[in-house]
């Protein structure tokens, strides 16, 4: 059987390296993208004789050149899951510019970077798919999350619309929105998750789901349906329940 290559940002931490370890247990190729070379060398090592499916690169979203030079360096991915973001909680009441503007390039402009890096390779093979990491968050504004939020609901109206050009072009696109997972950027949070998810367990229903042929997924099931309705609900009784369930301590 012909192996699999999967490209993937953010693959050092949280659900990227669960999820890359997985797609490598399964035989896949991962080329992995993340900005820390010490993590990246830590994630490698784990992964013992297996270390010959993964290609690690030290690379920032935001470096569009770099992203171009390793898309020419690679094969065209069967996989494109651009995972990669980051999540600051702000207080909108104060001044936070700058910490706006890091998520607008990081989670949002980082995204597009990728996509137009690996896209050429990806038309040329006339296959592939893409899978872009958003959030519940995409959905409906949640507190603390002006900064992140945004970014999120961006990416999904961007997915919305890709699919327009690349239907013809035999690339599906995806878009993954989880609830809470158990990460190092949810570990800052200070209000109750609710559903929070293990890693491990996030990372298997992304490769469960993507072998489905839908357009968005979410999970965990219970949580995720509930924001769901949330965001259908007239804004005075969602802003409540949201009140209720997240502001609790
Ligand atoms: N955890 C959740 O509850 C949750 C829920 C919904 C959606 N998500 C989304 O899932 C994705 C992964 O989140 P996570 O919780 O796994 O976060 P995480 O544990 O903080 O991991 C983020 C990964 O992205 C990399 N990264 C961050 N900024 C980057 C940049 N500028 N260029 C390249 N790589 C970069 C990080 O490595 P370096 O720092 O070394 O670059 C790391 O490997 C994010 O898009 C997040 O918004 C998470």
């Amino acid at each position: 059987m012909k192996t699999k290559t999967a490209l993937i940002t953010g693959v050092s931490d949280g659900i990227g390296a669960a999820f890359a370890r997985l797609l490598i247990d399964k035989g896949w190729y991962v080329i992995g993208i993340s900005r820390n070379k010490e993590k990246l060398n830590i994630f490698q090592k784990k992964l013992n004789t297996k270390i010959n499916m993964f290609i690690g690169y030290q690379c920032d979203v935001q470096d569009l050149d770099k992203l171009k030079l390793i898309a020419k360096e690679n094969n065209s991915p069967s996989l494109l899951f651009l995972n990669a973001g980051i999540y600051k909680p702000i207080d909108s009441s104060n001044e936070n510019i700058d910490v706006y503007r890091e998520h607008l390039n990081i989670n949002f402009l980082g995204v597009i970077n990728c996509y137009e890096s690996f896209l050429p390779k990806m038309m040329l093979n006339g296959n592939g798919k893409i899978l872009i990491m958003s959030s519940i968050a995409g959905w409906i504004g949640l507190p603390k999350s002006a900064a992140y939020g945004p970014t999120k609901a961006a990416l999904r109206s961007f997915a919305q619309s890709i699919r327009y050009d690349l239907f013809s072009k035999g690339i599906s696109v995806q878009i993954c929105s989880p609830g809470f997972v158990d990460t190092s950027a949810t570990s800052i949070n200070d209000f109750y998750m609710p559903g929070l998810l293990k890693v491990d367990d996030a990372a298997k229903l992304i490769y469960k789901n993507m072998n489905k042929n839908k357009f968005e997924f979410s999970f965990p099931f219970i949580f995720s349906s509930f924001m769901k309705i949330l965001s259908l609900l007239p804004d005075k009784i969602s802003l409540l329940l949201i009140k209720k369930i997240l502001l609790k301590n």
